[in-house]
């Protein structure tokens, strides 16, 4: 009997199913890891919570981020557009030493970096001096540089260019202007799985949003708040046949966001439509690019809980003692019903004293531009009962209301412009009749103009974007009688203007 040489021994056969099994094991322990680097996000944690609020993620690049690099590259590869201020050009502000400007943030999720927005891209305030460049920064305030009509049009255009393509994007990161490099192996997954991802998603992104050319420009320092909103979380049709062009130019000008905390209850946003400060929260982080799923609330609720108690700014000028105490009976008189006013440890939010404070006034009666009211429907406000449904935090209190809110005037001079379109450029401005407030202004100058209050509103301060206010969406009607203190003296209005400053 011949003897086979290669049979393995006993031990050896037992060695080998040894072997098999730990390369199965490996394979599986291998598969997992894959599948958790896959499922699992990481961010960079901030603990001061204004670091946190300007560069924290809420979730949203999950849903609509782009990997980083792209992001990055976007500036290098549109510089003709662009200039050179990269994202500055739609009034976003890059702080020395970051590599993406305030508003964007990156979170790490499936398997690559990918950036997108948060809160603060729209709420974050700046302001010069009169006779100063310093910029003074208002974490909390409105984002009255920021463009986002334009930024949405850049996207647009981009996810329809021919020439966005891996080559060129892979080229733009790997130039000097763009912090970090692709390896080989990073091109070749760039070239057969990114960009083709980023593309598709870009071209849809496109499509979705073409009623953006339908719309006017909101110019700086606002956006329009729920048609966006009501395509790219709900695929609402947005065609000529659906969707008045009075309802689709409704243009909000970004609010401050501080002291939440005394707003619960309220009925708040422009029109009134939700009275629980969460609920108005997690609609905002929607409106930043969220999904249900990838939302994160422990970040979110980080920033909720910083805006409750964030305090308004106090006034950055003089304001007069006696021509303040003069205009405080007279505010009193006429505006403290509906809007509260300063009491003896700051602000005064008691809706037991001031019985209207966010409540909401009817819009024949208010008499401001109607766009805004109208962009939000019974059937948009239906089909947000349904998001977040099954979460504790699914949406009850949104509602369809008959007009426009009283809101706390706190730190009221940081809010210019005025009204819920920003049509009015200062306070004095909106104490006058309307045949006396400026029917074309400048919006987009940083300096204040400390006497009127608000923003300078002539071209001289170098303002960035013509506001005509016979354009649809931008009335600078209503708020005007003698009920709301248009009909006073030209002395009353400007201490009551003083006494504001206070506020
Ligand atoms: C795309 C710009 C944008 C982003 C991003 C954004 N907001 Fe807002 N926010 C607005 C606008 C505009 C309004 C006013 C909405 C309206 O009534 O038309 C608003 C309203 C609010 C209000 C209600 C203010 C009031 O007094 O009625 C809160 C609170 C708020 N945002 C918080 C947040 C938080 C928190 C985030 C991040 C999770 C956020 N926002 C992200 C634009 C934005
Ligand atoms: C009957 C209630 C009522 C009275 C009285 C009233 N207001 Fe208003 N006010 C409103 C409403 C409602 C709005 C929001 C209108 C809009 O944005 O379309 C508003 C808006 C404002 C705004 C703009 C807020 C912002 O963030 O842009 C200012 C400033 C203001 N009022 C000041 C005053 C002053 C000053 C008086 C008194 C001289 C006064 N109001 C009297 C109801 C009232």
């Amino acid at each position: 009997m011949a003897i086979d040489y290669d049979r393995l021994t006993p031990v050896e056969a037992y060695e080998k199913k040894r072997k098999n099994i730990f390369r199965v094991i490996w394979l599986i322990v291998i598969a997992l890891i894959i599948v958790w680097f896959l499922r699992t996000d990481w961010v960079i944690a901030h603990d001061d919570p204004v670091e946190h609020f300007k560069y924290g993620s809420i979730g949203s690049e999950g849903n609509t981020g782009l990997p980083t690099p792209i992001l990055q590259a976007l500036p290098v590869l549109y510089k003709d557009r662009l200039g050179p201020n990269g994202f500055g050009a739609f009034g976003m502000i890059t702080e020395p030493g970051k590599d993406l400007p305030i508003g964007f943030s990156k979170r790490f999720t499936g398997g690559v970096e990918r950036a997108w927005l948060n809160c603060s891209v729209c709420h974050y305030g700046t302001y010069t001096l009169p006779g100063s460049d310093e910029v003074h920064v208002i974490p909390g305030g409105a984002s009255n540089d920021l463009e986002l009509y334009k930024l949405m049009r850049f996207f647009i255009d981009v996810g329809n260019d021919p020439g966005f393509t891996a080559d060129a994007v892979i080229k733009a990161i790997n130039s000097d202007e763009v912090p970090g490099r692709l390896n080989l192996f990073e091109r070749i997954l760039y070239r057969v799985a990114v960009m083709p991802l980023v593309k598709n998603a870009l071209h849809e992104l496109s499509g979705q949003l073409e009623f953006v050319a339908r719309q006017e420009d909101y110019g700086p320092g606002r956006v329009d708040t729920f048609n966006s909103y009501k395509v790219l979380q709900f695929n609402f049709p947005m065609g000529p046949d659906n969707i008045s062009d009075s309802a689709l130019n409704g243009s909000s000008d970004y609010p401050s966001i501080w002291m939440q905390g005394p707003r619960a209850g309220m009925n708040l946003h422009w029109d009134g439509n939700n009275s629980s400060v969460t609920e108005r929260n997690f609609s905002a982080a929607l409106g930043a690019g969220v999904s249900p799923v990838t939302v994160d609330v422990e970040a979110l609720y980080r920033v909720r809980d910083w805006i409750e108690t964030l305090e308004a700014p106090s006034f950055p000028g003089v304001v007069d003692p006696e021509l303040a105490a003069i205009g405080e009976p007279l505010y009193y008189e006429y505006c403290a019903d509906c809007h509260g006013m300063g009491g003896d440890d700051g602000f005064d939010y008691d809706t037991g004293r001031y019985p209207y404070l966010g409540e909401v006034v009817e819009l024949s009666e208010i008499g401001t531009d109607r766009g805004r009211w109208e962009s939000y429907d019974q059937d948009f406000s239906a089909a947000q009962m349904n998001l977040y449904a099954g979460y504790p935090w699914q949406f009850k209190n949104f509602k369809k209301t008959n007009g426009y809110a009283n809101h706390p005037l706190d730190g009221i001079w940081a809010r210019s412009p005025y009204l819920h379109n920003g049509s009015v450029p200062t306070l004095r401005d909106l104490m006058n009749p309307v045949s006396e407030r400026p029917a074309v202004w400048w919006r987009g100058a940083r300096e204040l103009d400390l006497v009127n209050v608000g923003y300078r509103s002539d071209e001289a301060a170098g303002g960035t974007f013509r506001y005509d206010t016979s354009v649809l969406g931008n009335k600078n009607t209503g708020h005007e009688g003698t009920e709301y203190g248009t009909d006073l003296s030209d002395a009353e209005k400007d201490a009551i203007v003083e006494y504001m400053k206070t506020l």
